[in-house]
């Protein structure tokens, strides 16, 4: 970001010289510069504020007796805008009180008239030096804010993982009980001799409420258990173009009432990977599914996928609503959505992050508010450590070469091992 502090320190000192005097000034910037000093001048301090505001950081040497604004002035406003920027005070030689208030307004030190060079340049340095210890205390204080905020979001995100998840076990039991009992509840409803229950149509809209409420559950306990899943990865020869073209087919519902044109960009690339395809194509749908809600009437999705040497990349555009800037930070967090309980868990995102790293890959996207989404996801082709995978890479490799040649061989070999 910065040059190295050896650097700083020899060649990386700028002053700014404010003084009405112009001889002064131009000698003593001479001097300054032969001794690597880069320097700007200003005659005024109007001129040096001006000088300040456009972003100029340096340390100042600032004249008090000045016409228009003295500099004890100057400094006020200097302190007030630009509170981290030192300043050296040049005083006349019979007024060494304005140098004292000076300091008392917060200079760095002053210097009386007529100026010793040697003391001006060790001063300047020394302004210089402090200005740079603050700067890097500061950026460390801010690093390490930022790093304790991660921690705690990284902890918090960790463990609301595991609870969710734990909850979703327990839950599964009891809902296909429910699933099963309400389903049973339908078929005795539907019964001949039901047929004169009085209120039949209550207790229908009943069993409706209940099932919605179930299959809601449902998706929620499966989002969260197929996240778990990973632990027991089943790796195989995986085709993303193939999965790709599945699970359009089953967001496909979600799309229909919708005008949405789905364009493909594969270049001849079907994708072919050692992975998981099972979480794979958990990801696509749920990338897919927020694509579509994305788009309120009518739009374009591209999904995108290419060859990278190690490594393929797919994308999902869509040309929906965007995410607000404000969303962007929340939406990977668990149970964060802005849709309707019917539509969303807020699960989705949090559940495709987790399984792309998981995989070895990593996810990114850009949106714009109207202007739409991509998410863009890069996978290993080989995950060194995947279940099957061993511990070794070159065996990864091996069995993706053998998985060319078979398919060079028979062009028509479909996805393999599904569950
Ligand atoms: N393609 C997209 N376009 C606009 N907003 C999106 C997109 N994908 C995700 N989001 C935002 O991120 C939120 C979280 O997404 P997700 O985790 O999939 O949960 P859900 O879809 O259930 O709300 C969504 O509610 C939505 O606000
Ligand atoms: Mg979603």
């Amino acid at each position: 970001m910065t040059d190295s502090g050896q650097k700083q320190d020899k060649e990386g000192i700028r002053a700014l010289l404010v003084d009405d005097e112009v001889d002064f000034r131009s000698t003593a910037a001479k001097r300054l510069n032969r001794r690597g000093i880069e320097v700007a001048q200003a005659g005024t301090g109007e001129e040096c504020i001006g000088l300040l505001e456009s972003g100029s950081d340096r340390v100042v040497v600032l004249d008090v007796k000045m016409p228009g604004m003295d500099g004890i002035e100057t400094l006020g406003v200097i302190r007030e805008r630009f509170p981290e920027t030192e300043v050296i005070l040049l005083t006349g030689h019979a007024s060494a009180r304005d140098g004292v208030e000076g300091i008392k307004k917060g200079a760095f030190d002053y210097l009386t008239k007529p100026i010793e060079f040697d003391h001006l340049l060790e001063k300047i340095r020394q302004a210089h030096d402090r200005r740079r210890r603050i700067k890097e205390k500061k950026r460390e204080q801010e690093f390490r804010a930022k790093m304790e905020q991660q921690m705690i979001a990284t902890e918090r995100l960790a463990a609301l993982g595991t609870l969710s998840t734990g909850v979703a076990h327990e839950i599964n039991n009891p809902l296909a009980m429910m699933r099963e009992s309400a389903g049973f509840m339908r078929l005795v409803l539907g019964k001949e001799e039901m047929a004169a229950v009085p209120r039949k149509s209550d207790l229908e809209r009943g069993l409706d409420k209940i099932e919605k409420g179930i299959e809601r559950i449902r998706r929620i306990t499966h989002l969260l258990l197929g996240f778990v899943r990973q632990q027991d990865q089943r790796f195989s020869e995986t085709r993303l173009k193939d999965l790709i073209e599945e699970s359009l087919e089953l967001v496909g519902r979600e799309a229909k009432d919708k005008e949405i044109t789905f364009v493909r960009e594969m270049a001849g690339a079907d994708g072919i990977i050692y992975s998981d395809p099972y979480q794979i194509r958990q990801v696509f749908i749920n990338l897919l599914t927020n694509a579509v809600h994305a788009i309120s009437r009518k739009g374009t999705i591209t999904i995108g996928l290419h060859d990278k040497g190690e490594q393929v990349e797919f994308f999902i555009a869509d040309t929906g609503d965007g995410i607000p800037r404000e969303n962007m930070s929340k939406i990977f967090e668990p149970f964060f959505s802005t849709k309707s309980p019917d539509k969303g868990t807020g699960l989705g995102l949090y559940v495709t992050r987790g399984i792309v790293n998981k995989l070895g890959g990593d996810i990114s996207l850009e949106s714009k508010v109207g202007r739409g989404t991509t998410f863009r996801v890069i996978l290993p082709k080989c995950q060194p450590g995947g279940s099957e995978c061993t511990e070794d890479e070159d065996v990864c490799r091996d069995i993706l070469q053998k998985i060319k040649e078979m398919k060079n061989d028979d062009s028509d070999t479909g996805q393999s091992s599904d569950r």
